[in-house]
C-alpha cells in the first residue's frame, strides 16, 4: 500500500482540555470530524497512552479549543510533545475559563463536549461526544493540517493517529 494516500485525508489543529484531579490538562489533536448535527455528535480518537486518555475516562467532559492560523504554535508544541503527567501546560498557555473548562485564549472557537460513547482499537480510543455549547471567538482562518505541517513546518508524534515513519 503506498502511505501517502493518508497524507491526502483533510484535518484542522486542536487542543483537547479537561479538569482532572484539580488541574487543567489536555493535549494537542488532529482528529476530530462531526458526525452529526442534531444532536450535534463529535468524534475524537485519543492515544491509550496519553494522560488525556486518563482524564477523558474519569471526567467524561473536555473542552476542544480550535486553532486558527494566527494561534501560537507554542501550544502545539507545549500540548504535543510534553505529558500532563510531568507538567501543567497550562501554566505556560493562556487560556480562558468556559463552562468550567479552559479554553486556550487566541483559539478562533471552541466546543463543550460531554462524553456518549466509545470505540477501542489496539493503541486508540475513538471518543463519541455530544456538543452542549460553544461559540466563535473570531473569524481568523481555523489551521488546517495541512497549514501546520507545510507552513509552520510542524512535525506530529508517534501517539498522532497520522504518525508515518520517517
Ligand atoms: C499536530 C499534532 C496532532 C496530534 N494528534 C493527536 C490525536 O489526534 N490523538 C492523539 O491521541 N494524540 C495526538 N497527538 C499527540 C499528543 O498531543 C501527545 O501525545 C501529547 O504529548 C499527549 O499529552 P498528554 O499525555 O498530556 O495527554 C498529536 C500531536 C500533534 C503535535
Amino acid at each position: 500500500m503506498n502511505n501517502n494516500v493518508f497524507k491526502k485525508l483533510s484535518y484542522g489543529v486542536y487542543i483537547v482540555a479537561c479538569e482532572y484531579n484539580g488541574k487543567y490538562t489536555g493535549c494537542t489533536v488532529n482528529s476530530i470530524m462531526q458526525i452529526t448535527s442534531d444532536p450535534a455528535i463529535i468524534a475524537l480518537s485519543v492515544n491509550h497512552e496519553n494522560y488525556t486518555h486518563v482524564c477523558i475516562e474519569e471526567t467524561k467532559k473536555f473542552s476542544i479549543s480550535i486553532l486558527s492560523e494566527q494561534s501560537n504554535p507554542l501550544a502545539i508544541g507545549t500540548f504535543g510533545f510534553r505529558s500532563g503527567r510531568d507538567c501543567n501546560k497550562f501554566d505556560i498557555i493562556p487560556y480562558d475559563i468556559k463552562n468550567s473548562l479552559p479554553v486556550i485564549k487566541d483559539a478562533c472557537a471552541y466546543l463543550i463536549c460531554e462524553l456518549k460513547g466509545k470505540i477501542d482499537t489496539h493503541s486508540h480510543t475513538v471518543y463519541i461526544a455530544e456538543v452542549i455549547d460553544g461559540d466563535v471567538l473570531n473569524d481568523i482562518k481555523p489551521m488546517t493540517y495541512e497549514y501546520y505541517h507545510n507552513v509552520i513546518k510542524g512535525k506530529s508524534p508517534k501517539t498522532a493517529p497520522t504518525y508515518i515513519k520517517e
